[in-house]
């Protein structure tokens, strides 16, 4: 008796053991949550209990997450990790995660993104990439986001966003773009009409503002009319087989195709193409002028066939009348001139 005693004392302690809290956290079981905000942690505390939901790392200084690194809590729904310094995470960094809705990585010092590192996480409701020095997102991510609700990229350093990134997020509601270098050229065509189309939808979103060309510094990407953009060029032709498709223009409403790795020719950088109020409002023009010019003349020839044909008409029924008269004169003197001209015309 006493033996069993000792041996489910000895269970229990070890299962807290197992299941116990890192040093530096807090653990609430009940709930599942718990925090290691603000410990000067560098990494990921071990021993953290496997059936964690929710997980506070945030206002530590952990500057790397390796390759599985929360491998041992699969359960995780809710990830904090913001204010912290990472700045490279392994691209298998949050793989096993399963059910993970929310992740927050604000306030880091992020520089790029693999497409790879979000693969795993097809749960994801929220994502917050804000205020790092994120300057190169995936063009897409493979599979979509189905429940991704909340996208926040404001605070980086980007210059573009491939529209197919954000085809991969059907359920986005909540989109946070402001502060970042955006470059409003042709690149960025894909991402106004994206965004006109989710506006429209009901999307909400606190604006692209243009940093360059210094022609459209400072505009809203939005506000920015249509009438300005030109497709962009098309992709330097693959060496590859079946390169054949590349070489067709893109229309201005397909896809934007990605800056062309290298270009032959000895004029300006097509990549650079920017969107200058040039060629079409005069094509415009010129098509406005040619169309009045062709109404002009139109009604001119109407109007003189028109002033022919009553001329002619006119004429034809005064000959009329005049024939008429003089016969009907000459026959029936008594007549009124309706049935004089009635009887005329058969002459
Ligand atoms: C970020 O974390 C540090 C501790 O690592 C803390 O002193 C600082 O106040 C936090 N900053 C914000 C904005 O919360
Ligand atoms: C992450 O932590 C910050 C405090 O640093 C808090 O304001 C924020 O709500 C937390 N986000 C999530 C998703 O828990
Ligand atoms: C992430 O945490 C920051 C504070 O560090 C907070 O302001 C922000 O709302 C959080 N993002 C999400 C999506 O919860
Ligand atoms: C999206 O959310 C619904 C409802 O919570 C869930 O049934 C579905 O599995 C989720 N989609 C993915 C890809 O996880
Ligand atoms: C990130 O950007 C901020 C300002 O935008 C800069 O002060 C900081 O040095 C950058 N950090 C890295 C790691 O590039
Ligand atoms: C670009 O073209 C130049 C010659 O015009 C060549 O030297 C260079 O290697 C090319 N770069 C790439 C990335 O193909």
């Amino acid at each position: 008796m006493k033996g069993e005693l000792l041996l489910l004392s000895g269970v229990t302690v070890l299962l807290q053991a197992v299941h116990g809290c890192p040093d530096k956290c807090r653990c609430h079981s009940p709930t599942n949550f718990v925090d290691c905000s603000q410990q000067g942690l560098a990494e990921i505390p071990s021993n953290l209990p496997p059936q964690t939901r929710t997980l506070h790392l945030q206002d530590n200084q952990i500057h790397q997450l390796p390759a599985f690194a929360f491998r041992s809590v699969p359960w995780l729904t809710t990830l904090n990790l913001s204010n912290n310094s990472l700045s490279n995470l392994a691209p298998q960094a949050f793989n096993g995660l399963q059910h993970l809705q929310v992740l927050n990585l604000t306030q880091n010092s992020l520089l790029f993104l693999e497409s790879r590192l979000f693969h795993s996480l097809p749960q994801l409701r929220e994502l917050d990439l804000s205020s790092n020095n994120i300057s190169h997102l995936p063009t897409s991510l493979g599979k979509p986001w189905e429940n991704l609700t909340i996208f926040a990229v404001q605070q980086n350093q980007l210059q573009q966003l491939d529209g197919a990134l954000l085809e991969s997020m059907p359920s986005v509601r909540l989109l946070f773009l402001k502060d970042n270098l955006w470059k409003c050229n042709c690149h960025l065509l894909g991402l106004k009409l994206w965004l006109e189309k989710f506006i429209y939808k009901g999307g909400i979103t606190d604006g692209v503002i243009c940093s360059s060309p210094d022609t459209w510094k400072g505009k809203d990407l939005l506000k920015i009319p249509h009438d300005l953009y030109q497709p962009c060029p098309p992709p330097a032709p693959a060496p590859a087989p079946g390169s054949s498709q590349t070489q067709q223009p893109s229309s201005a409403h397909g896809a934007v195709p990605r800056p062309p790795e290298n270009h032959s020719s000895g004029e300006r950088d097509p990549s650079e193409c920017e969107f200058k109020p040039k060629p079409r409002p005069a094509n415009l023009r010129h098509a406005i002028a040619t169309i009045i010019v062709t109404g002009v003349v139109c009604g001119v020839l109407c109007l003189m066939m028109l002033a022919a044909a009553i001329y002619g008409c006119t004429y034809a029924a005064i000959t009329a009348q005049y024939h008429g008269g003089c016969w009907a004169q000459t026959n029936e003197p008594g007549k009124t001139e309706g049935k004089e001209l009635f009887d005329c015309s058969p002459a």
